[in-house]
C-alpha cells in the first residue's frame, strides 16, 4: 500500500471511488466516498466487515451534516454540534434518502461526525464529499493508532495518508437521537457527564444489544489482539518472560519483573492512558516473545469508562 502525505492524490482517489486510510484525532479511518455505494462496498470487503455493521460518515462542516440528517434543525443536533464539533462525537439520527443503504446497513438512521484532525478535515473538504470511514483495522481486531498498524492488517487500500500517531487513541463517543431520549451507544473521549451538560442522555441498555444486532457498536467482543488477554486489578506474581504486562503507571516493583512491561502513563493519567492503549496492545501483539497479555484495570470514571469498555471487549473472546 502506498503511504505518503499527498493530499491532492488522496482526495482524487476518494472522488474516483478508491480507498484512502487517513488519521483522525481518535484512530485511523478507512475512507471511501460516502455517497458512492460501490466505493463503500470495498470498505466492507477490505475490512472483512459484516454488512449488518453500519459506517460513520465524516463531514467537513455542520452544513455538510445537514445534507445527511433528515431533521438537521433538531435542537439537540444544533446544541451537540456547537459544543463538540469538530471533535470525537458521532451523532446517530434519521437520515435523508441521499445516504446510500450500504452505509447504514439499511437502517433509517445515519451516524455522522466532524473530526478535529487537520488532515482528516482537509481530505474531506478537498474531496468535496462525505467520507464513510470505519476504523482502519480488520473486523474485530485492534484499532490503529499508527500508520504501520494499518499496513499490518489491511490489503487493498489505495493510499495511506501518514499523520503519525493519533492523539486521543480511542474511538469517538456515539450518541443516538433516533428515539425520544438520547442514548449513549459507545463511550469515548467525550464523557456522559460532558454531554449531560448540553442535553439529557441515557445509557443504552446492555440487554437491548442482545436483541438488536442493528446496534453493533455494542458487540461484546471487539478490538481483540491475536493473543490471550487477561484483565487484572493487582498482580500477585511475575507472569514471566513469555508474558506482556500493561500497567497504568510505573512502580519500582516492576523493575525486577521478567515479563515485558508497558506503562500507559507516567503519572497514572487516564487521558494519556487512553492515547497509548491500542498502541500498547499492538506492541504486545507484535512482540514475538510475548505469548500472553495482562492488562491492569483502571478506574471507571470519565474517560476510564471508554478505556474499560475497549479492554473488556478485547478480552472477551478469551473468556476472561
Ligand atoms: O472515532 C471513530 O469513531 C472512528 C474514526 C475513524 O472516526 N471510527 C470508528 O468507526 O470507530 P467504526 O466503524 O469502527 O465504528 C462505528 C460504530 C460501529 O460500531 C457501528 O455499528 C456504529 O458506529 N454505527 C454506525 N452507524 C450507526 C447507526 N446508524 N446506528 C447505530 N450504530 C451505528
Ligand atoms: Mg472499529
Amino acid at each position: 500500500m502506498e503511504r505518503g502525505t499527498d493530499m491532492q492524490k488522496a482526495a482524487a482517489i476518494l472522488r474516483e471511488g478508491g480507498l484512502v486510510a487517513f488519521p483522525t484525532e481518535t484512530v485511523y479511518g478507512l475512507g471511501a466516498n460516502g455517497l458512492n455505494p460501490v466505493a463503500v462496498a470495498r470498505i466492507f470487503e477490505v475490512k472483512k466487515r459484516p454488512a449488518f455493521d453500519p459506517l460513520i460518515l465524516h463531514v467537513g462542516s455542520p452544513e455538510q451534516a445537514a445534507e445527511l440528517f433528515l431533521y438537521p434543525e433538531d435542537s439537540r443536533i444544533k446544541a451537540l454540534t456547537e459544543r463538540f464539533w469538530p471533535g470525537p462525537l458521532t451523532i446517530v439520527a434519521p437520515r435523508k434518502p441521499i445516504v446510500p443503504d450500504i452505509v447504514t446497513s439499511g437502517m433509517p438512521t445515519v451516524a455522522v461526525r466532524m473530526p478535529a484532525h487537520p488532515i482528516a478535515l482537509e481530505l474531506i473538504r478537498t474531496a468535496g464529499v462525505p467520507v464513510a470511514a470505519p476504523s482502519a483495522n480488520l473486523f474485530g481486531r485492534l484499532s490503529p493508532t499508527l500508520p504501520h498498524h494499518v499496513q499490518k492488517q489491511l490489503t487493498g487500500v489505495d493510499y495511506l495518508l501518514d499523520g503519525g500517531k493519533t492523539q486521543i487513541g480511542v474511538e469517538s463517543t456515539i450518541i443516538s437521537l433516533a428515539g425520544e431520549t438520547a442514548t449513549l451507544l459507545r463511550p469515548g473521549f467525550i464523557t456522559l457527564e460532558q454531554i449531560r451538560e448540553i442535553i439529557p442522555v441515557e445509557m443504552a441498555n446492555a440487554n437491548d444489544a442482545e436483541d438488536q444486532p442493528l446496534a453493533p457498536g455494542l458487540l461484546k467482543s471487539h478490538y481483540s489482539p491475536e493473543k490471550p488477554l487477561t484483565i487484572f486489578e493487582s498482580l500477585e506474581q511475575d507472569p514471566g518472560s513469555h508474558a506482556g504486562v500493561i500497567f497504568l503507571a510505573p512502580d519500582p516493583a516492576h523493575k525486577n519483573m521478567k515479563a515485558h512491561i508497558i506503562h500507559l502513563s507516567c503519572s497514572g493519567d487516564l487521558i494519556e492512558a487512553a492515547a497509548h492503549l491500542f498502541t500498547a496492545l499492538h506492541e504486545m501483539e507484535n512482540n514475538p516473545e510475548v505469548e500472553e497479555i495482562f492488562i491492569q484495570k483502571v478506574e471507571e470514571k470519565g474517560i476510564g469508562i471508554a478505556i474499560m469498555d475497549r479492554v473488556r471487549k478485547a478480552a472477551y473472546r478469551h473468556g476472561k
